[in-house]
């Protein structure tokens, strides 16, 4: 008999942009319905380089939260070139930062002030292998030689390896994977090695960008691979390994910066995420395991409390919107005028 309701601890999104002002006013409610807390990414511009504005973003971000909505945002530090370790230590140690956020330089949206080199951060990857601070690494090199599609591959060869190999103690989230080669990484590695799989890399591969006109809603980075990698995503995400867990990645940006000359990079899919991945684990059989994905594995590997708060979803159809209002525009949701299966019970 098929299930018609599904009870889960309350999951948390392991990785997420929020953005700032009205954009973030607006979003963080679609977030904070489904999460108990979010891993909030830095890369505001100019981004979030230090503890004070760290928790300046924090705060603000709270005041976006609904009333008598439970919801933490979990704070990460931008890295740069010039990082002063000791104050990632004292925002970590003042539970501002839970994690710090390796981007390559000019590897995505507000990067420009990423690390230009690996090599340069090493003082500060000791200091926070030290203290136990999580890093958070986009995995993707950056030179214009390298295929874009071969770019999270390439990135575990030149420093994925060498960054679990020199900082053993260093717990790594490698985000939003999009290949069979990260797959294969991470499940190669120790305890201390983990990543996120948002819903669209489950869900799309890279014909969705491409075929029948460019699709510029589909277009995220890493950008989706070939239908091979996307099956591996799918048996990694729903295998119940501890190793993986959710992070949408969810990226709004207004309708007109997607539909451009040079549209920007991410999918807002905060809305709709439960739904989007809770299809993906009825699809593949495996709702036994949606439960360690999306509310089990992320605070165990982040050596946080699971939630003592459940969350119901119910199989009802729900429709998603064509697009929905955001700051005086729009924005084109993930799955726009999809039906899915399962909608979270009120
Ligand atoms: O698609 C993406 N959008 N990938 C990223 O790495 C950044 C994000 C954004 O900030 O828009
Ligand atoms: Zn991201």
């Amino acid at each position: 008999m098929t299930e018609h309701t599904i009870t889960i601890r309350r999951p948390d999104d392991w990785h997420l942009h929020f953005r700032d002002g009205e954009i973030m006013e607006q979003v963080v409610p679609y977030t904070a319905r489904q999460f108990g807390r979010a891993i909030v990414m830095p890369n505001l511009s100019p981004p979030v380089t230090e503890t004070a504005s760290g928790a300046a973003y924090r705060d603000r971000i709270l005041t976006a939260v609904p009333a008598g909505v439970e919801f933490t945002p979990l704070m990460t530090c931008y890295l740069t070139d010039g990082t002063d370790p000791a104050d990632l230590a004292r925002g970590a140690a003042e539970g501002v930062f839970t994690a710090a956020k390796l981007y390559p330089a000019n590897a995505t949206t507000n990067s420009a002030h990423g690390v230009s080199d690996v090599a340069k951060i090493y003082p500060v990857l000791e200091a926070m292998e030290a203290s136990d601070i999580v890093l958070c690494v986009h995995g993707e090199v950056t030179e214009s030689h390298i295929d874009v599609f071969d770019r999270e591959a390439e990135f575990i060869e030149r420093h994925m390896r060498s960054i679990v190999r020199d900082f053993p103690n260093l717990r790594v989230v490698f985000e939003h994977i999009t290949t069979s080669d990260a797959v294969d990484f991470v499940m190669g590695e120790g305890d201390q090695v983990a990543a996120t799989i948002t819903p669209q890399h489950l869900h799309i591969n890279r014909n969705a960008m491409l075929v029948g006109g460019m699709q510029p809603h589909n277009y995220c980075l890493p950008v989706a691979k070939r239908e091979a990698h996307r099956l591996a995503l799918r048996k990694a995400a729903t295998s119940g390994s501890p190793k993986f867990f959710l992070g949408t990645d969810s990226a709004p940006h207004l309708r007109s910066a997607k539909e451009s000359a040079c549209g920007c990079a991410g999918i807002f899919n905060a809305p709709f995420a439960l739904e989007s991945y809770l299809a993906v684990f009825e699809e593949e059989g495996a709702l036994e395991h949606f439960e360690a994905f999306a509310s089990l594995n992320g605070p165990r590997f982040y050596k946080l409390p699971v939630s003592d708060e459940t969350m119901t979803l119910r199989r009802v159809p729900v429709t998603v919107p064509d697009s929905i209002p955001m700051a005086g525009e729009e924005i084109v949701p993930f799955h726009a005028g999809e039906t899915l299966n399962w909608r979270i019970a009120e």
